[in-house]
Parts: C-alpha cells; sequence; structure tokens
C-alpha cells in the first residue's frame, strides 16, 4: 500500500517526531512504499494566494506534486500537537493548498457550492496522532475536542475517507520515558492493525520517498 505521512512540528526531537519515525519504521517493516513529509525540514509554504484557491488555480509545482501524492494514498496519517485546539499553522497551510477542490473533492454538477460535495480521495483510511498537555475531561468538555472534528468530519469524511481514528497522546509534559515508550508501542500497534503485513511470506521491501 502506499501511506502518505505528513508531520507538522517544527523540533526534530519533539515526541511528535518520535511518533512519525515509529509510523515509518513500522510501516516499512510491513512492506509498504511511505511517503514522509516533515513539513517544516522541506520548508513548506504554507499561504494559500488569490490566484491558487479557484479550481483550475493548480500551478505550483511542489503542490502539484502533493495533490498526487494524496490521490495516490491507500492511507494517510496525520501527526502534530494540539496548539490553540488547531494544527500548526504550516499543516493548516497543508490543507488549504493540497487538499484542493477537484483533488480532494468536487461538488455535482450545477450545485453552486453550498451541496453535500463528493469525495474525492482513493484512500479507505485517515489517521491522525495528536499530542497535548490537556486532560480529557477539560478537552471534551470545555473545548468540545475541535481536532476531532477537524479531522473526523471537516476533512476526511468530507474527502471521502470513511475510516478514521485518532490518538491523542496526553499528557506530554509530565509523561516520563517509559510512558512515552508504551505510547510509542502503541503507535506500531496501529500501524499493524490499519496497515498489516500485505502478505504472510515473501514481504515486499518497504519503500520510502522523502
Ligand atoms: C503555540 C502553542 C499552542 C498550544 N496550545 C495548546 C492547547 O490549546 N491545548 C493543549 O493541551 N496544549 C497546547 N499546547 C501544548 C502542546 O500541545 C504541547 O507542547 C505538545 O503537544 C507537546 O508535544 P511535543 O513534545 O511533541 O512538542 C500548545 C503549545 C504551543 C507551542
Amino acid at each position: 500500500m502506499n501511506i502518505l505521512i505528513v508531520l507538522g512540528h517544527p523540533d526534530s526531537g519533539s515526541f511528535n517526531h518520535a511518533i512519525a519515525e515509529a509510523c515509518k519504521e513500522r510501516l516499512l517493516e510491513n512492506g509498504h512504499t511511505v511517503i514522509f513529509h516533515d513539513l517544516h525540514k522541506e520548508t513548506f509554504d504554507p499561504i494559500l494566494e488569490k490566484e491558487e484557491i479557484s479550481r483550475d488555480g493548480l500551478a505550483d509545482p511542489v503542490i502539484k506534486r502533493h495533490c498526487e501524492e494524496l490521490l495516490s494514498s491507500d492511507g494517510i496519517i496525520v501527526i502534530h500537537p494540539n496548539w490553540w485546539g488547531q494544527p500548526p499553522a504550516i499543516l493548516k497551510g497543508w490543507i488549504d493548498r493540497v487538499i484542493r477542490p477537484g483533488i480532494a473533492y468536487k461538488f455535482e454538477e450545477g450545485d453552486s457550492g453550498e451541496g453535500v460535495p463528493v469525495g474525492l480521495l482513493k484512500a479507505k483510511t485517515g489517521l491522525v496522532f495528536n499530542t497535548s498537555n490537556t486532560n480529557a475531561e477539560r478537552e471534551n468538555l470545555l473545548f468540545k475536542d475541535p481536532l476531532e472534528t477537524i479531522w473526523k468530519n471537516c476533512i476526511f469524511d468530507f474527502c471521502g475517507v470513511k475510516q478514521f481514528d485518532r490518538r491523542m497522546f496526553r499528557i506530554i509534559v509530565t509523561s516520563d520515558l517509559q510512558q512515552r515508550k508504551i505510547w510509542l508501542e502503541e503507535v506500531k500497534e496501529m500501524m499493524d492493525q490499519y496497515f498489516p503485513k500485505a502478505v504472510k511470506e515473501g514481504i515486499p521491501e518497504g519503500k520510502l520517498f522523502e
């Protein structure tokens, strides 16, 4: 399977990076093709300019490549910290520029844009890993867990990706090494659950594109 990993975190020593590495490692072990984007390392430009908004405004070669990769993915994994209940700006910009009309979704013929969209992504599975410093009760009751709504409803379901799972690791600031190791094992188990080895014997070698 082709699995796209998109990471939005500026610090290569962060737990978010450790999550991304754990995903990558296990997916390769399982014989999948991994397309890995560390948006900060790539200095991804998150600004959606006026010319790019319209359906036929896709011209930037970097964004074209991201769109092609998105379209070819069987699974999509997004990893980022909770920043004000939202993804960091660099990842928000990736959403704005890459999850585009005509690529990720469309409206039916004759629809003025206010109807129910049709998802265009062929990916069956969308997984999101988040980190935060807020306990679950406070996140759910006070803030209504905005990241769940953003990724599950506003993005993956909207674009036709029906199998969705999300894991929020908390509380990062007080977690110790032992806890983090356990969490990383959970990440690997989720890779096995959603993207298992393709065949029992003669597993193809995993391929990495960065
Ligand atoms: C700009 C900014 C905004 C943040 N907003 C929140 C927030 O709304 N809720 C929360 O629980 N943590 C918030 N945090 C804390 C981060 O979620 C936390 O530092 C991160 O998840 C830790 O993971 P890491 O070690 O991989 O960076 C924020 C941190 C920053 C830098």
